[in-house]
């Protein structure tokens, strides 16, 4: 394999060669948008930290998901801010809850839009932890339960998929045994198996208003650090009965996306979070970087990484590039 004979170069020269022999694409089937709900109506409250993301009441939410569902994105996935939080996170699991009320909203507007739910109770606690707090830390057991009947009321609400985020241990395991014994043995749990107690979460904090009151979340979510666990993690959670898995945040992480794509061949999800989009934003509006291309090769590196589809805060950006080419 050795130069003069082989010249790498011959297939690079042209564009239609250089697209024959590309092995990655990104369509826009493997797009998935967040969305950041709201209580009232005709609210649109720009994120000051994420330029383009805003919060929508329902209605406004409802219209949102009419473009993304005609740009050709398949699945959108719900944050919800509730009207009060309190220590138990009350509405996260209220059937009447902004999220079931939500889902149902869009449901009945554009049934084929893949509704995903995030289930976490930072967003609706007042303290901002994914959990009930027991001695200055978030107890495990409690948790769950209420993880349970939160995505049971999401389900119950007509969710496609249902997304927890939290890391409490067995939470899989208690959702599925949940939504089985309530007649929902078909909706699917998208896990954030591989979920790392990440920096890059800053901007997403401000949007879904969730930011702990104390400490930070490092008794749950996992060490920057490890790889190994990772894999742990994802195991345990296919074994409890995840249908796909995820790994959050996106581009810091691609090895560990490589490794469970690779270790199990399942569905793999990868969430480029908020502050993977934000730095991109800022430095496209300083001028320092073209925004556009430097959107698309970061997606198509998740995709390379082995990420089956894509939640991104680029998606309709991602979709109308993909249309126009
Ligand atoms: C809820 C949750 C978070 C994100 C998704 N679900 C925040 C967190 O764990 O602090 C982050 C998404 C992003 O940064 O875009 N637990």
């Amino acid at each position: 394999m050795e130069f003069p004979i082989h010249r790498p170069r011959r297939l690079r020269r042209t564009e239609s060669l250089r697209r024959m022999v590309r092995e990655t694409r990104l369509s826009v089937d493997q797009l998935v948008l967040p969305l950041f709900v709201v209580p009232g109506e005709s609210v649109d409250n720009p994120v000051a930290s994420m330029p383009g993301v805003r919060q929508l009441s329902i209605d406004k939410t409802v219209a949102e998901c009419s473009e993304v569902f005609a740009l050709g994105i398949p699945a959108v996935i719900l944050f919800g801010i509730p009207e009060s939080k309190d220590a138990e996170g009350t509405e996260a699991y209220d059937e009447n809850g902004i999220i079931p009320r939500a889902v149902r909203a869009i449901k009945r507007e554009i049934p084929e839009l893949v509704v995903i739910t995030d289930v976490c109770l930072c967003e609706y606690t007042d303290h901002g932890h994914c959990g009930v707090i027991v001695d200055g830390d978030v107890d495990n057991d409690p948790t769950v339960e209420l993880l349970a009947r939160e995505a049971l009321v999401h389900a119950a609400a007509g969710a496609d998929i249902v997304a927890p985020s939290d890391m409490m241990d067995g939470r899989v395991d208690a959702i599925r045994e949940l939504l089985d014994e309530e007649g929902f043995e078909n909706t699917p749990i998208l896990s954030y198996a591989a979920k790392f107690a990440s920096s890059f979460y800053g901007p997403f904090r401000d949007a879904a208003e969730s930011t702990p009151q104390f400490g930070d979340r490092r008794s749950y979510q996992m060490d920057a650090a490890n790889g190994d666990e990772a894999l742990r993690e994802v195991e345990m959670d296919l074994e409890e009965g995840a249908d796909m898995v995820m790994v959050k945040p996106a581009l810091a992480y691609l090895d560990v996306i490589w490794r469970v794509k690779q270790s199990f061949g399942v569905p793999v999800a990868a969430y480029q979070v908020s502050g993977e989009y934000a730095m991109i934003k800022a430095a496209a509006a300083n001028g320092w970087i073209d925004e556009s291309r430097v959107m698309m090769e970061s997606l198509l590196a998740i995709r390379r990484a082995g990420a089956d589809f894509i939640l991104t805060y680029f998606a309709k950006q991602a979709a109308r590039l993909l249309a126009t080419g």
